[in-house]
Formats: C-alpha cells, structure tokens, sequence
C-alpha cells in the first residue's frame, strides 16, 4: 500500500490544493491532507472548518482523507506509517523553503517529499491572496472550491455589519 501525506494549513483550500492534492491521488493508493492545528496563529477559520471544507474539495477523490496534526510533520508520518511528504510549487520562489524542509524532513526521519508543479492556470494563488480579495468584496470565485467562496462571502458579510 503506497501512502503519503499533503500537509498544509489551508485556510482555506484553494483550486491550486485541489490540483496538487487530485493529481497525488494518482500516484498514491491513500492520500491523507493534513491541517496543521498552529495555537501560535490563529487563521481565518478554525481547523475544523478547513478540514469540513477541505472534505467537500475532496469528495470525488475516494482515496483522500483528510485529517489534522500538530507537532513535527515527521512524528506524523511516523505514527502513521506515511513514508512520502506531497507538496506543491507553484513558482521558484517556493523552492528555496520548500528544498530545506525537504531536507530536514529527511534528516530528522528518512521521510521523502514528492514536489508536484501546479497547473499554470493556478500557479498564482495561494490563500492569503484570497482571503485578502474576498475581505475586500472581490470575486474568488473562480479560485477557491464553491463551498470556500460562499464561505469566505459570509466572513465578508460579517464583518462588514
Ligand atoms: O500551507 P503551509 O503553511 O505552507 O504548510 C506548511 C507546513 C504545515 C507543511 C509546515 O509548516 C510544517 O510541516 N509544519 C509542521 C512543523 C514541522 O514539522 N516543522 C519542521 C519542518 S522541517
């Protein structure tokens, strides 16, 4: 059985996740997406609601599972017997960070980390450009999975009152 895992905050899931998360579904026979629950930062939506949302974005994809984890990535994987990190790069700048976590991950328990490149039609979103936009009464709706837009319009409805 070939596992591996797709960490991240996702606050929320964007269609860039939804890419790289479908496209790992290929390569593996179980996907877990793990939220990190950070005490340190508190995101626009609770973990609980990432997860909810992140497993609307996920339906359709019968070997995904969605879960949370706090801690080190690698205790994670160890527990769970996961030997292989997903992450997305969108762009160079990802690079950098992205090879020394890598790296670490590596060093501090052999666990390896597949870099899928994003879709170019979504190599440019990521979650804080979301949020932003949609705080600010823009259209995200071709960005982020129908049940994140109608969600991030309610936070906007709010927080307008
Ligand atoms: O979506 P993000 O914020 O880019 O995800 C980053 C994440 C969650 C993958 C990374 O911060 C992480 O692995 N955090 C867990 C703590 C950890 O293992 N740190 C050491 C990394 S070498």
């Amino acid at each position: 059985m070939r596992r591996a895992v797709c960490p991240g905050s996702f606050d929320p899931v964007t269609n860039g996740h939804v890419d790289v998360i479908s496209r790992a579904a290929t390569l593996y026979d179980e996907l877990v997406v793990a939220v990190l629950v950070n005490p340190g930062k508190a995101g626009l939506f609770t973990v609980e609601e990432r997860m909810e949302l992140l497993r609307e974005a996920v339906t359709d994809l019968p070997n995904v599972t969605v879960d949370s984890f706090s801690g080190l990535l690698v205790d994670y994987c160890r527990a769970r017997e996961i030997p292989v990190i997903v992450k997305g790069l969108r762009a160079v700048s990802d690079f950098e960070y992205e090879l020394q976590m890598a790296q670490m991950n590596r060093e501090l328990a052999a666990i390896e980390t597949l870099f899928v490149p994003t879709a170019p039609q979504v190599g440019h979103l990521s979650s804080s450009l979301v949020k932003q936009i949609a705080t600010f009464g823009g259209d995200v709706s071709r960005l982020v999975p129908k049940a994140v837009n109608d969600r991030l319009a309610e936070h906007a409805r709010r927080s307008q009152k």
